[in-house]
């Protein structure tokens, strides 16, 4: 799949967000200059300043790094950011991987917030997991923000404890903050009991 260059429109689930006009496109992490990780910057910086200050010179990203971004532009400025990486989540008690597209740094301008474009941009980001042929995407997040990926069509894997290495490099466990989107697969075939991100979190 190419998507160096790719643009397209996002979802139309948002009649409030098909008013404003955004262009998305979706970029390879490689395929990024100094320019659009200050840009990039700039938007996480405004949209996570409540609870993190990592974002500074051109430093996009907070903790594992990403290798896909997906971006709303409005007259030239980034407006709207999700990040994916692709990788395996071990199920221990089942002794098997299952594939996912981990997202992160979901992000839209405070200016912009409560007008649809984050469900734009969450239609835009199952439309690209769909695109890669993933089985699921996978998230973590804070209760405050679970109704909205809810909305957006993610379930809590409320009953899966998780392992993960935090965004401060600290081992996490007995965590139940993952959230899964079905997009090749069922919900059903999730496999039960803890699931283990042998990795950090994007
Ligand atoms: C979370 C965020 C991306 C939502 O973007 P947004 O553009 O305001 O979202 P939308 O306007 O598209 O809202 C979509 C739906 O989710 C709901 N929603 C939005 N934010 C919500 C929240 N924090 N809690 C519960 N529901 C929320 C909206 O009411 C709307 O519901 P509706 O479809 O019934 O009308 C945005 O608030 C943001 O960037 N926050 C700061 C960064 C952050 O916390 N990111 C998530 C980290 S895990």
């Amino acid at each position: 799949m190419s998507m160096t260059t790719t643009e397209y429109s996002g979802g139309a689930r948002s009649t409030r967000a098909a008013e404003a006009p955004v262009r998305w496109t979706t970029r390879w992490e490689t395929s990024l200059d100094a320019a659009e990780h200050d840009a990039i910057t700039a938007l996480l910086a405004h949209s996570y300043a409540s609870t993190t200050t990592v974002f500074t010179h051109g430093h996009s990203w907070a903790g594992a790094r990403p290798e896909l971004r997906l971006l709303g532009h409005h007259r030239g400025e980034v407006v709207a950011h999700a990040a994916v990486i692709r990788r395996f989540l071990r199920a221990p008690e089942h002794d098997t991987s299952i594939l996912v597209g981990d997202v992160g740094l979901v992000a839209v301008h405070p200016d912009r917030q409560g007008l649809g474009l984050g469900g734009a941009l969450m239609d835009t980001v199952a439309t690209t997991l769909h695109r890669l042929g993933l089985p699921y995407g996978f998230l973590t997040c804070g209760r405050k923000v679970r109704d909205f990926y809810r909305r957006c069509g993610w379930q809590p894997l409320s009953e899966h404890a998780l392992r993960s290495i935090g965004i401060d490099l600290a081992l996490e466990d007995h965590r139940h903050n993952g959230m899964l989107l079905p997009v090749l697969r069922a919900a059903e075939d999730w496999p039960s009991g803890p699931i283990e991100r042998n990795g950090q979190e994007i």
